[in-house]
Protein backbone atom coordinates (compact mmCIF):
# COMPACT_ATOMS: atom_id res chain seq x y z
CA UNK A 1 0.00 0.00 0.00
CA UNK A 2 1.39 4.00 -0.78
CA UNK A 3 1.45 5.98 2.06
CA UNK A 4 0.63 9.64 1.36
CA UNK A 5 1.65 12.51 3.66
CA UNK A 6 -1.21 14.97 3.09
CA UNK A 7 0.52 18.69 3.83
CA UNK A 8 -1.86 21.70 5.79
CA UNK A 9 0.60 25.02 5.21
CA UNK A 10 -2.02 26.68 3.03
CA UNK A 11 -5.80 27.35 3.88
CA UNK A 12 -6.27 25.35 0.17
CA UNK A 13 -3.98 22.33 0.83
CA UNK A 14 -5.61 22.57 4.63
CA UNK A 15 -8.77 21.93 2.84
CA UNK A 16 -7.92 18.97 0.66
CA UNK A 17 -6.10 17.12 3.37
CA UNK A 18 -9.36 17.76 5.86
CA UNK A 19 -11.23 16.44 2.79
CA UNK A 20 -9.44 13.13 1.93
CA UNK A 21 -9.47 12.59 5.51
CA UNK A 22 -12.73 12.53 6.34
CA UNK A 23 -13.68 10.75 3.07
CA UNK A 24 -10.85 7.92 4.09
CA UNK A 25 -12.33 7.39 7.94
CA UNK A 26 -16.11 7.24 6.76
CA UNK A 27 -14.80 4.89 4.03
CA UNK A 28 -13.72 2.85 7.02
CA UNK A 29 -10.00 3.34 6.86
CA UNK A 30 -7.51 4.10 9.28
CA UNK A 31 -5.97 8.12 8.99
CA UNK A 32 -2.67 9.32 10.60
CA UNK A 33 -3.76 12.68 12.60
CA UNK A 34 -1.74 15.16 14.06
CA UNK A 35 -3.10 16.23 17.60
CA UNK A 36 -0.86 18.46 20.36
CA UNK A 37 0.24 15.13 22.21
CA UNK A 38 1.65 13.19 19.71
CA UNK A 39 0.04 12.00 16.29
CA UNK A 40 -2.78 9.72 16.39
CA UNK A 41 -3.91 6.74 14.04
CA UNK A 42 -7.44 7.24 14.08
CA UNK A 43 -10.72 5.36 12.71
CA UNK A 44 -14.53 5.00 13.21
CA UNK A 45 -15.27 4.35 16.86
CA UNK A 46 -18.30 2.87 15.68
CA UNK A 47 -17.26 0.87 13.30
CA UNK A 48 -15.33 -2.75 14.54
CA UNK A 49 -14.07 -3.55 11.00
CA UNK A 50 -12.33 0.17 10.97
CA UNK A 51 -11.25 -0.47 14.40
CA UNK A 52 -9.58 -3.73 13.47
CA UNK A 53 -7.24 -2.06 11.06
CA UNK A 54 -5.87 0.16 13.58
CA UNK A 55 -4.62 -2.83 15.56
CA UNK A 56 -3.58 -4.59 12.47
CA UNK A 57 -1.55 -1.57 11.43
CA UNK A 58 0.33 -1.16 14.83
CA UNK A 59 0.63 -4.83 15.46
CA UNK A 60 -1.22 -3.85 18.68
CA UNK A 61 -2.76 -6.63 20.87
CA UNK A 62 -6.65 -6.88 20.83
CA UNK A 63 -6.68 -6.94 24.52
CA UNK A 64 -5.00 -3.54 24.61
CA UNK A 65 -7.66 -0.16 24.53
CA UNK A 66 -7.93 2.45 22.25
CA UNK A 67 -8.41 6.18 23.06
CA UNK A 68 -11.43 7.61 22.25
CA UNK A 69 -11.92 11.30 20.70
CA UNK A 70 -15.00 12.90 20.96
CA UNK A 71 -16.00 15.93 18.30
CA UNK A 72 -17.16 18.30 21.16
CA UNK A 73 -17.62 17.87 25.08
CA UNK A 74 -21.11 16.83 25.34
CA UNK A 75 -20.30 13.93 22.95
CA UNK A 76 -18.48 12.38 26.03
CA UNK A 77 -22.16 11.09 26.49
CA UNK A 78 -22.19 8.95 22.93
CA UNK A 79 -19.37 6.83 24.31
CA UNK A 80 -19.35 6.99 28.31
CA UNK A 81 -21.96 6.29 31.03
CA UNK A 82 -20.91 9.47 33.94
CA UNK A 83 -22.34 7.93 36.88
CA UNK A 84 -24.26 10.62 39.37
CA UNK A 85 -21.78 10.34 42.13
CA UNK A 86 -18.93 11.49 40.14
CA UNK A 87 -20.91 13.66 37.75
CA UNK A 88 -19.35 17.06 39.11
CA UNK A 89 -15.59 16.17 39.02
CA UNK A 90 -16.15 14.66 35.45
CA UNK A 91 -17.73 17.93 34.67
CA UNK A 92 -15.24 20.28 36.17
CA UNK A 93 -12.26 18.47 34.38
CA UNK A 94 -14.13 18.39 31.42
CA UNK A 95 -14.12 22.74 31.51
CA UNK A 96 -10.97 22.87 32.59
CA UNK A 97 -9.23 20.83 30.80
CA UNK A 98 -10.93 19.88 27.81
CA UNK A 99 -9.66 20.27 24.56
CA UNK A 100 -6.73 19.34 26.18
CA UNK A 101 -4.19 16.51 27.57
CA UNK A 102 -6.47 14.60 29.48
CA UNK A 103 -8.33 11.53 28.83
CA UNK A 104 -11.07 10.53 31.47
CA UNK A 105 -11.88 6.29 31.58
CA UNK A 106 -15.34 6.23 32.57
CA UNK A 107 -17.84 3.08 32.08
CA UNK A 108 -18.48 2.80 28.48
CA UNK A 109 -22.00 2.80 26.52
CA UNK A 110 -23.20 -0.42 24.90
CA UNK A 111 -22.54 1.47 21.31
CA UNK A 112 -18.85 1.29 21.68
CA UNK A 113 -17.97 -2.19 21.15
CA UNK A 114 -14.93 -4.21 23.12
CA UNK A 115 -13.22 -4.49 19.95
CA UNK A 116 -12.25 -0.58 20.97
CA UNK A 117 -12.32 -1.36 24.89
CA UNK A 118 -10.11 -4.58 24.27
CA UNK A 119 -13.17 -6.27 25.95
CA UNK A 120 -13.42 -3.94 29.31
CA UNK A 121 -16.50 -2.48 30.04
CA UNK A 122 -14.82 1.24 30.76
CA UNK A 123 -13.57 3.55 27.58
CA UNK A 124 -11.28 6.23 27.56
CA UNK A 125 -11.81 9.13 26.07
CA UNK A 126 -10.72 12.54 25.21
CA UNK A 127 -11.18 15.83 23.47
CA UNK A 128 -8.64 16.99 21.59
CA UNK A 129 -6.83 20.03 21.02
CA UNK A 130 -5.70 20.27 17.25
CA UNK A 131 -7.03 23.26 14.78
CA UNK A 132 -6.63 20.19 11.68
CA UNK A 133 -7.73 17.49 14.17
CA UNK A 134 -10.68 19.13 15.25
CA UNK A 135 -11.95 19.93 11.56
CA UNK A 136 -11.62 16.52 10.55
CA UNK A 137 -13.19 15.13 13.62
CA UNK A 138 -15.88 17.74 13.61
CA UNK A 139 -16.69 16.89 9.60
CA UNK A 140 -16.38 13.25 9.99
CA UNK A 141 -19.09 13.87 12.69
CA UNK A 142 -18.93 11.17 15.33
CA UNK A 143 -16.18 9.71 17.85
CA UNK A 144 -12.92 8.57 16.77
CA UNK A 145 -10.82 5.58 18.35
CA UNK A 146 -6.92 6.53 18.22
CA UNK A 147 -4.16 5.45 19.63
CA UNK A 148 -0.86 6.76 19.05
CA UNK A 149 0.70 6.17 15.30
CA UNK A 150 3.67 3.71 15.99
CA UNK A 151 4.39 0.26 15.55
CA UNK A 152 3.28 -0.97 19.53
CA UNK A 153 5.97 -0.81 21.83
CA UNK A 154 8.11 1.45 19.87
CA UNK A 155 8.16 5.51 20.45
CA UNK A 156 5.11 7.49 20.19
CA UNK A 157 5.22 9.95 16.73
CA UNK A 158 5.40 13.91 17.12
CA UNK A 159 5.82 14.50 13.21
CA UNK A 160 4.59 13.18 10.20
CA UNK A 161 7.72 12.14 8.90
CA UNK A 162 8.35 9.73 12.17
CA UNK A 163 4.38 8.49 11.63
CA UNK A 164 5.70 7.68 8.20
CA UNK A 165 9.25 6.23 9.58
CA UNK A 166 7.17 3.60 11.11
CA UNK A 167 3.76 3.00 9.51
CA UNK A 168 4.70 3.30 5.84
CA UNK A 169 2.90 0.97 3.70
CA UNK A 170 0.60 0.36 6.26
CA UNK A 171 -1.54 2.79 6.14
CA UNK A 172 -2.93 5.19 3.26
CA UNK A 173 -2.90 8.66 4.32
CA UNK A 174 -0.83 10.80 6.93
CA UNK A 175 -1.98 14.21 7.60
CA UNK A 176 0.95 16.71 8.34
CA UNK A 177 -0.59 19.03 10.89
CA UNK A 178 3.18 20.11 12.21
CA UNK A 179 5.05 18.71 15.21
CA UNK A 180 3.11 18.14 18.47
CA UNK A 181 2.76 21.08 20.68
CA UNK A 182 2.72 19.18 23.77
CA UNK A 183 4.82 15.86 22.65
CA UNK A 184 3.88 13.68 24.79
CA UNK A 185 0.65 11.36 25.46
CA UNK A 186 -1.92 12.82 27.36
CA UNK A 187 -2.40 12.09 31.01
CA UNK A 188 -4.94 8.94 31.52
CA UNK A 189 -7.24 9.68 34.71
CA UNK A 190 -9.68 6.61 36.25
CA UNK A 191 -12.12 8.49 38.23
CA UNK A 192 -13.83 6.88 41.26
CA UNK A 193 -16.29 8.33 44.15
CA UNK A 194 -13.90 8.94 47.49
CA UNK A 195 -14.44 9.91 50.40
CA UNK A 196 -14.22 13.47 51.08
CA UNK A 197 -13.51 14.01 47.64
CA UNK A 198 -13.30 12.26 43.99
CA UNK A 199 -10.44 9.76 44.02
CA UNK A 200 -8.61 10.12 40.77
CA UNK A 201 -5.97 7.42 39.77
CA UNK A 202 -3.47 8.44 37.07
CA UNK A 203 -2.90 5.84 35.13
CA UNK A 204 -1.26 7.36 32.71
CA UNK A 205 1.62 10.58 33.82
CA UNK A 206 1.44 13.21 31.29
CA UNK A 207 1.22 16.79 30.56
CA UNK A 208 -1.70 17.49 32.81
CA UNK A 209 -0.27 16.93 36.05
CA UNK A 210 -0.99 16.72 39.95
CA UNK A 211 -1.01 20.00 41.04
CA UNK A 212 -3.87 20.90 38.39
CA UNK A 213 -5.57 17.85 39.34
CA UNK A 214 -5.72 17.92 42.96
CA UNK A 215 -8.07 21.32 42.82
CA UNK A 216 -10.73 18.92 42.12
CA UNK A 217 -9.95 15.25 43.71
CA UNK A 218 -7.67 13.40 45.42
CA UNK A 219 -4.92 12.26 43.07
CA UNK A 220 -2.84 9.00 43.36
CA UNK A 221 -0.56 7.00 40.97
CA UNK A 222 -1.18 3.64 39.58
CA UNK A 223 1.50 1.16 40.68
CA UNK A 224 2.40 -0.66 38.38
CA UNK A 225 3.25 -4.10 38.32
CA UNK A 226 4.58 -5.39 35.63
CA UNK A 227 3.93 -9.18 36.09
CA UNK A 228 -0.18 -8.49 35.87
CA UNK A 229 0.16 -5.48 33.22
CA UNK A 230 1.60 -7.95 30.55
CA UNK A 231 -0.98 -10.80 31.54
CA UNK A 232 -4.15 -9.08 32.36
CA UNK A 233 -6.48 -7.42 29.92
CA UNK A 234 -8.00 -5.81 33.07
CA UNK A 235 -5.06 -3.82 33.97
CA UNK A 236 -3.97 -2.06 30.65
CA UNK A 237 -3.02 1.27 31.42
CA UNK A 238 0.80 0.74 30.92
CA UNK A 239 0.68 -2.28 28.98
CA UNK A 240 2.17 -0.77 25.66
CA UNK A 241 5.27 -0.89 27.88
CA UNK A 242 8.68 0.21 25.96
CA UNK A 243 7.80 3.19 24.37
CA UNK A 244 11.27 2.37 23.27
CA UNK A 245 14.14 3.68 20.64
CA UNK A 246 16.09 1.20 18.82
CA UNK A 247 19.54 1.71 20.55
CA UNK A 248 20.05 0.58 23.96
CA UNK A 249 19.10 3.08 26.69
CA UNK A 250 20.36 3.16 29.93
CA UNK A 251 18.77 5.25 32.75
CA UNK A 252 20.99 6.73 35.52
CA UNK A 253 20.54 7.51 39.24
CA UNK A 254 24.00 9.20 39.98
CA UNK A 255 26.57 10.39 37.89
CA UNK A 256 28.69 7.55 39.61
CA UNK A 257 26.05 5.13 37.91
CA UNK A 258 27.74 4.61 34.71
CA UNK A 259 30.40 2.15 33.66
CA UNK A 260 31.37 2.52 29.98
CA UNK A 261 32.20 -0.69 27.95
CA UNK A 262 34.93 -0.43 25.63
CA UNK A 263 34.98 0.72 21.86
CA UNK A 264 31.46 1.99 22.63
CA UNK A 265 30.08 5.43 21.75
CA UNK A 266 28.07 6.99 24.29
CA UNK A 267 25.25 10.02 24.04
CA UNK A 268 24.30 11.41 27.32
CA UNK A 269 20.67 12.65 27.69
CA UNK A 270 20.81 15.61 29.68
CA UNK A 271 17.70 17.23 31.63
CA UNK A 272 19.04 20.70 31.66
CA UNK A 273 22.71 20.44 30.32
CA UNK A 274 24.25 21.98 33.33
CA UNK A 275 27.77 20.75 34.62
CA UNK A 276 26.68 21.14 38.67
CA UNK A 277 24.24 18.85 38.15
CA UNK A 278 27.16 15.81 37.97
CA UNK A 279 26.64 14.37 34.84
CA UNK A 280 28.02 16.47 32.13
CA UNK A 281 31.46 16.04 32.82
CA UNK A 282 31.36 12.58 34.89
CA UNK A 283 32.69 10.91 31.26
CA UNK A 284 33.78 12.05 27.87
CA UNK A 285 30.27 11.84 25.88
CA UNK A 286 30.79 11.35 22.19
CA UNK A 287 27.35 13.39 22.13
CA UNK A 288 25.19 15.59 24.64
CA UNK A 289 21.52 16.42 23.65
CA UNK A 290 19.92 18.77 26.07
CA UNK A 291 16.25 18.94 26.79
CA UNK A 292 15.51 21.80 28.41
CA UNK A 293 18.43 24.03 28.19
CA UNK A 294 19.66 26.70 31.25
CA UNK A 295 17.68 26.57 34.42
CA UNK A 296 15.36 23.40 33.43
CA UNK A 297 11.84 23.21 32.92
CA UNK A 298 9.83 19.97 32.40
CA UNK A 299 7.48 21.43 30.28
CA UNK A 300 10.16 22.35 27.71
CA UNK A 301 11.47 18.58 28.35
CA UNK A 302 8.46 16.87 27.65
CA UNK A 303 7.94 18.58 24.21
CA UNK A 304 11.17 18.01 22.94
CA UNK A 305 11.88 14.38 24.63
CA UNK A 306 10.48 11.88 21.64
CA UNK A 307 11.99 14.20 19.11
CA UNK A 308 14.91 13.91 20.94
CA UNK A 309 15.33 10.31 21.58
CA UNK A 310 14.82 10.03 17.58
CA UNK A 311 17.52 12.11 16.71
CA UNK A 312 19.63 10.48 19.00
CA UNK A 313 18.32 7.05 17.61
CA UNK A 314 19.46 8.02 14.16
CA UNK A 315 23.28 9.41 15.18
CA UNK A 316 25.15 6.58 13.03
CA UNK A 317 28.06 7.73 15.33
CA UNK A 318 26.41 6.34 18.72
CA UNK A 319 25.74 3.05 20.22
CA UNK A 320 23.99 3.87 23.41
CA UNK A 321 21.91 6.24 24.98
CA UNK A 322 22.54 7.17 28.57
CA UNK A 323 19.92 9.08 30.13
CA UNK A 324 20.28 11.44 33.45
CA UNK A 325 17.33 11.29 35.83
CA UNK A 326 14.09 13.59 35.24
CA UNK A 327 13.07 15.62 38.22
CA UNK A 328 10.41 13.73 39.95
CA UNK A 329 7.24 16.31 39.24
CA UNK A 330 5.22 17.41 37.09
CA UNK A 331 5.63 16.27 33.34
CA UNK A 332 9.27 14.85 34.81
CA UNK A 333 7.06 12.26 36.21
CA UNK A 334 5.53 10.77 32.63
CA UNK A 335 9.55 11.42 31.50
CA UNK A 336 10.72 9.33 34.11
CA UNK A 337 8.27 6.57 33.38
CA UNK A 338 8.92 6.62 29.85
CA UNK A 339 12.73 6.36 30.56
CA UNK A 340 11.98 3.81 33.18
CA UNK A 341 9.73 1.63 30.43
CA UNK A 342 12.66 1.95 27.75
CA UNK A 343 15.56 1.38 29.96
CA UNK A 344 17.64 -1.91 29.35
CA UNK A 345 16.95 -3.81 32.35
CA UNK A 346 19.80 -5.76 34.34
O1 LIG B 1 -2.36 11.65 23.82
C1 LIG B 1 -2.87 10.56 23.65
O2 LIG B 1 -3.50 9.99 24.53
C2 LIG B 1 -2.67 9.90 22.27
C3 LIG B 1 -3.38 10.75 21.24
C4 LIG B 1 -3.35 10.11 19.88
O3 LIG B 1 -4.68 11.02 21.66
N1 LIG B 1 -3.19 8.58 22.30
C5 LIG B 1 -2.57 7.57 22.94
O4 LIG B 1 -3.20 6.33 22.79
O5 LIG B 1 -1.54 7.69 23.57
P1 LIG B 1 -2.51 4.94 23.13
O6 LIG B 1 -3.44 3.91 22.65
O7 LIG B 1 -1.17 4.89 22.58
O8 LIG B 1 -2.52 4.86 24.65
C6 LIG B 1 -3.73 4.68 25.30
C7 LIG B 1 -3.53 4.04 26.60
C8 LIG B 1 -3.09 2.61 26.48
O9 LIG B 1 -2.00 2.38 27.34
C9 LIG B 1 -4.33 1.84 26.93
O10 LIG B 1 -3.97 0.64 27.55
C10 LIG B 1 -5.00 2.83 27.87
O11 LIG B 1 -4.79 4.05 27.26
N2 LIG B 1 -6.44 2.63 27.96
C11 LIG B 1 -7.34 2.73 26.98
N3 LIG B 1 -8.57 2.41 27.41
C12 LIG B 1 -8.45 2.09 28.71
C13 LIG B 1 -9.35 1.67 29.72
N4 LIG B 1 -10.65 1.49 29.46
N5 LIG B 1 -8.88 1.43 30.96
C14 LIG B 1 -7.54 1.60 31.23
N6 LIG B 1 -6.64 2.00 30.31
C15 LIG B 1 -7.07 2.23 29.08
MG1 LIG C 1 0.71 4.53 22.51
Amino acid sequence: METVIARTQSEVDTNEAVRSAVSALQSGEVVALPTETVYGLAADAFSPAAVEKIFAAKDRPSFDPLIVHVHHKDAIRDVAEIPEEIKKAVVQLIETFWPGPLTLVLPKKPAVSKAVTGGLDTVAVRQCDHPVFHRIIRNFGGPLAAPSANLFGRMSPTSAQAVMDQLEGRIPLIIDGGACSRGLESTILKIEPGEKKPLFTVLRPGPITEVELKKFGKVVFAERNAEVEDSSPEAPGMLENHYAPNKPLRLLTSPGDFSPENGKRYALLSYRGQAKDGYLESYEWDHISVLSPGSGRVAEAGTRFFHVLRQLDAMEEIDEIISEPMPDRGVGKALLEKLKKAAVKG
